[in-house]
């Protein structure tokens, strides 16, 4: 296991579209716990390989940080297959530097997944579950939550990034609550 490197906006492999599993071997189990410790290591509430440069559909989330590991997930190939109503939730997320925004979301989603035992599940989510969901299976997608906020918010982030990068501000640190 290692800690691996955690790609920011506007590396362009974050637009990358992540390709299906086909196999679920040893090698594939390694890397996802190196996903999961760099996920606590960051620390995040989730991690999709994209953001490690890495094109296969795989997501790691653990919403419950009192207890690491209780309700982590280790997700092969999600597809959300429901969704319903809808819901406001300030978002931020590891790819982003000092940035958060609030991003609307199915409040519920049902998804589909294989497991690294090669079982399938099926999880029905609401609250930052739900949320996690689908900003991973975004990233998944070759999307950041900054593609669903608006084009004038997004270019404000944008210039701003880009002066603190310039000032030698950009640390890399993302900022507040809910990394995802
Ligand atoms: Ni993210």
């Amino acid at each position: 296991m290692a800690l691996l490197r955690i790609r920011k906006f506007p590396d362009p492999i974050l637009k990358t579209a992540a390709k299906p599993v086909e196999n679920i071997d040893g090698e594939l189990n390694l890397f996802l716990d190196s996903m999961v410790q760099t996920m606590y290591a960051a620390p995040g509430v989730g991690l999709a390989a994209t953001q490690v440069g890495d094109g296969r559909r795989v997501v790691v989330i653990d919403t419950d940080h009192e207890n690491p590991g209780k309700h982590l997930l280790k997700l092969i190939n999600p597809e959300i297959v429901e969704r319903d109503g809808s819901i406001l939730w300030e978002e931020g997320c590891l790819s982003v530097i000092d940035y958060t925004a609030e991003v609307k979301r199915a409040a519920r989603v049902r998804v589909r997944a294989w497991t690294p035992d090669q079982k399938p599940i099926d999880l029905d989510a609401d609250d930052l579950l739900a949320v996690a969901l689908q900003h991973e299976l975004d990233h998944l997608d070759g999307k950041l939550f900054l593609d669903r906020i608006s084009r004038i918010k997004r270019d404000l982030y944008r210039r701003r990034l880009t002066k603190m990068i310039k000032e030698g501000k950009a640390d890399g640190k993302p900022s507040s609550a809910a990394l995802i």
